[in-house]
């Protein structure tokens, strides 16, 4: 089943989200919502949905960062509970990012390039991943709307928000 995505100026987006208990990994009821935004990431053709972008204000996120097994280059979706960035380098890189709950804008956002990712699967066995470039922007993002925090909001001039449709004549400001 897809879900509603949570659009800008619904409260949920602003909400800090809360750490998802043992129990309620294993229960039915979460492995479902597992299922559903997995299903709505696909459908809406993102790289990436945090659960406020779907009015669950649980500390998970759906990315499409881990490597396939039997397509190299092609990466899969990971389910990340409770996730932890640590030894988040020094130095950042800019980029342009889009956001399901906004499809209208792109932001100019600078992100660490690399870290190290903590968090528990859809299992709720703990796992490592270390991540640079593109999959370590993409955690970032998913991890700031777990505190509330857009793409909007880390924009280091406002000239770095635009429409999605103008990104050909559009220029990176710092
Ligand atoms: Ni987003």
């Amino acid at each position: 089943m897809t879900l509603d995505i949570a659009q800008l100026g619904q409260p949920v987006l602003r909400e800090v989200a809360t750490d998802v208990t043992p129990d309620q990994i294993s229960s039915t009821e979460f492995q479902h919502f597992i299922d559903d935004m997995i299903e709505t990431m696909h459908e809406s053709k993102g790289v990436g949905l945090a659960a406020p972008q779907v009015f669950s204000t649980k500390r998970l996120f759906i990315a499409k960062i881990l490597p396939s097994p039997d397509a190299p280059g092609k990466p899969v979706a990971g389910v990340f509970i409770n996730p932890r960035l640590s030894e988040l380098s020094e130095e950042k890189e800019t980029g342009w990012e889009g956001c399901l709950s906004f499809l209208e804008l792109l932001v100019v956002v600078p992100r660490h390039r690399s870290l190290l990712l903590s968090y528990q699967n859809r299992h709720g066995h703990p796992h490592q991943l270390r991540l640079a470039g593109f999959p370590a922007r993409v955690v970032q993002h998913e991890y700031d709307h777990l505190d509330g925090i857009l793409t909007i909001d880390r924009a280091i001039t406002t000239k770095n928000i635009i429409k999605a449709s103008e990104i050909d004549d559009a220029k990176e400001y710092l």
